[in-house]
């Protein structure tokens, strides 16, 4: 798939944008601050109607205006497509696909896809489980539409069962409801685990080979999802710890407490790895992703590299570009020396100044 165009008005540092892609590689440069990282911002709230950097939809509005918009063309198998996201101070966002306004926002999953690079990605590995799974979710809620629901619902379910737990200290009478979050928490969670298991899968099928050559076939590679509970002791569990639950007030059985480890030559490099391994494994995820992106939706994915060129030593880097060629690429970085005499084809030049974009010729 390809973004033709995105338009933005009172999004951010942009009052008015107007944007043209090539459909290969695109390069967004400017000095800090200036607007780079709002245009991959934008492009990404068409994937899952949220922001990669977290925070509320209003902030994204310029400040001190009412309203932003968001529009991107892009052309999925040959088709034409549009999307619209107007983001609104007060009230909660619209979104319309090809001019028709939608209900949920689940109906947007899946009709972009992109795969976001950041240098925070590269310390996966050595930040702690909840990074890690939330590559796992992002990921899973892009492609999968059955994990999207469940999740969405467990994270409800998981509230109201943490909230109760402090309800409970003072209406202990409310105990037998309990039951009732914790059969629903069963219920999402189990099929969380089930659609994380055969992830997992895919990605080790997918990262051996990626791993292997990336280090010169000096380094193994193995994902091992680590569960908090299976599915079939879920309940066992969460009994187990009732009472500590009712104690600590927090929810300690479930998926939302999983984490994935990282097996570099039988050696978990969480742990053990030096942070050039760390690194290294962490771009090898990244390099998975996408060609489990490609092989799951049939197509390729966009990518977004934030300012990820000047973390990555030569090799690391060529290795990236070679593997990248036939997919469009936004790449937003400081300074165009890294790429003058490199490997990569530059199609289209962007100069980013406070809030404007001028494209540059390439001569
Ligand atoms: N709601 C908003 N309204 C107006 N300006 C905003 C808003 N939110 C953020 N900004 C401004 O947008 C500017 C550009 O941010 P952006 O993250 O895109 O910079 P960048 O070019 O990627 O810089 P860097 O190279 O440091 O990553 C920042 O100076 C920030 O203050
Ligand atoms: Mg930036």
């Amino acid at each position: 798939m390809i973004v033709k165009s995105l338009q933005l008005a009172d999004f951010r540092n942009y009052d008015f944008l107007d944007i043209h892609f090539n459909e290969n590689t695109n390069i967004l440069y400017g000095n800090n601050a200036q607007g780079k990282t709002n245009i991959l911002e934008a492009l990404y709230i068409c994937v899952t109607t949220k922001s990669h950097r977290g925070g509320k939809d209003k902030e994204m509005i310029r400040f001190g205006k009412e309203e932003a918009h968001i529009k991107v063309t892009l052309e999925k198998k040959g088709i034409p497509r549009k999307i619209d996201i107007h983001l609104k101070n007060h009230k909660s966002k619209g979104i319309a696909i090809d001019g028709i306004p939608i209900k949920k926002s689940s109906e947007l999953l899946g009709l972009l896809n992109i795969v976001f690079f950041s240098p925070e990605d590269l310390s996966i590995i050595k930040n702690g489980p909840a990074e890690r799974r939330k590559f796992m979710d992002v990921e899973l809620c892009q492609l999968n539409n059955i994990y999207f629901y469940n999740f969405s619902q467990y994270q409800k379910v998981l509230n109201q069962r943490n909230n109760l737990l402090k309800q409970l200290t003072r209406e202990p009478y409310l105990m037998d409801t309990l039951e009732i979050w914790d059969k629903q928490l069963m219920e999402h969670g189990s099929i969380m685990i089930e659609e994380r298991e055969t992830f997992i899968i895919k990605l080790n099928d997918i990262i051996k080979e990626i791993h292997k050559k990336l280090t010169g076939g000096k380094e193994q590679i193995e994902i091992l999802y680590e569960k908090n509970t299976t599915k079939e002791q879920f309940e066992e569990n969460l009994n187990k710890k009732r009472d500590s639950d009712l104690k600590s007030l927090t929810t300690q059985t479930g998926p939302h407490r999983d984490d994935m480890a990282f097996m570099v030559n039988g050696i978990d490099i969480r742990k053990y790895g030096s942070q050039g391994q760390q690194r290294t494994v962490a771009l090898s995820l990244k390099l998975a992703e996408i060609q489990l992106v490609k092989s799951i939706i049939k197509d390729t994915p966009i990518l977004l590299l934030d300012d990820v060129m000047s973390e990555l030593d030569h090799d690391r880097k060529n290795y990236l570009l070679e593997s990248i060629k036939d997919i469009q690429t936004m790449i937003t970085c400081t300074g165009l020396d890294e790429f003058i005499n490199g490997r990569l084809n530059i199609d289209k030049v962007f100069q980013v100044t406070e809030g404007t974009v001028t494209e540059k010729n390439l001569t």
